[in-house]
């Protein structure tokens, strides 16, 4: 875990958080979540200076924020959409537009990978046979690879933020993607070979003041612009989407709902 903060990581100001997009507020609340930007005990190596790789790093938050805090480290952040920053960044930050199927790093390039908010995009075949073992193979002896997911398995959740949710693990479930791999995630890095395997897990209360709200907003957000997608499969009109978002705020305080986020994190051997 980072753990060399002498001050805390605070939420982004309701000032900020107009100025933010939906991922940029999310990497905050996550940061918030964790009070840290990793949990694997990489923090020396980062200070000394080694390679990092962000895979699927989205518009590059992560990797903005590390790389202005470790300023003798490098690092690399692909996505297979490019909108990152290419200009305003610092300059050991790099972003390259790539498949995490196919990345053209040579084996032992990199001291730390890691890959965040990937549960509904993988099959539990791509995990185990392309998306694991291709991160070992990129890995240096000794190097660390962490994953950040949440879990769909929601607890308490109310009846219009529990049938929105069935909906959406329906889809997930249509398109053969691993909906669970918070529960499968430590057996695929034992299968890959990975060693020193960890898991750490925290519980996100969408009824927690401010903070519960932010990650409340990023689920609503999330769910207006995927609703077309499972819509259709509970049988519900984008009207009836609506509808039930407009009750979750409420709901949530209610039924007490929240959902779990988890890390993992495992090492190649020497
Ligand atoms: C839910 S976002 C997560 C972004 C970021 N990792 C985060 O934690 O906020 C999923 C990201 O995966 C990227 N992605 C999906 N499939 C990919 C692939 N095959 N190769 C590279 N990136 C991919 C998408 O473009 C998107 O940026």
């Amino acid at each position: 875990m980072e753990s060399h903060n002498t001050k805390r990581y605070s939420l982004p100001t309701e000032e900020e958080y107009e100025e933010f997009n939906q991922v940029q507020s999310r990497h905050y609340v996550l940061r918030y979540t964790w009070q840290a930007n990793f949990s694997a005990p990489v923090h020396e190596k980062l200070l000394s200076g080694v390679k990092v790789l962000d895979i699927a790093c989205g518009p590059g938050y992560w990797i903005l924020d590390m790389a202005s805090k470790y300023p003798k480290s490098e690092f690399t952040g692909v996505d297979k959409i490019s909108f990152f920053p290419s200009e305003l960044k610092p300059p050991n930050a790099n972003f390259e537009k790539g498949d995490a199927f196919c990345l053209p790093y040579e084996e032992g390039t990199f001291d730390f990978i890691r890959m965040s908010l990937m549960s509904s995009i993988f099959s539990a075949e791509d995990w185990k046979n392309t998306i694991l073992p291709d991160v070992l193979r990129m890995l240096k002896p000794g190097g660390y690879f962490e994953s950040q997911e949440f879990d769909w398995n929601m607890i308490n959740l109310g009846p219009c933020f529990g049938k929105l949710t069935n909906g959406f693990i329906q889809y997930l479930e249509i398109n053969n993607i691993d909906k669970f791999i918070c529960s499968n995630m430590e057996k695929y890095l034992r299968e890959t070979n990975f060693i020193e395997i960890n898991s750490i897990d925290v519980e996100c209360r969408f009824w927690d003041g401010r903070y519960g709200r932010l990650v409340l907003d990023d689920f609503i957000l999330s769910y207006k612009r995927i609703m077309l997608n499972f819509c259709n499969i509970i049988g519900i009109d984008e009207d009836q989407c609506f509808n039930l978002l407009s009750n979750l705020e409420e709901e949530v305080i209610d039924y007490k709902s929240s959902y779990k986020l988890y890390r993992f994190f495992g090492r190649k051997s020497f």
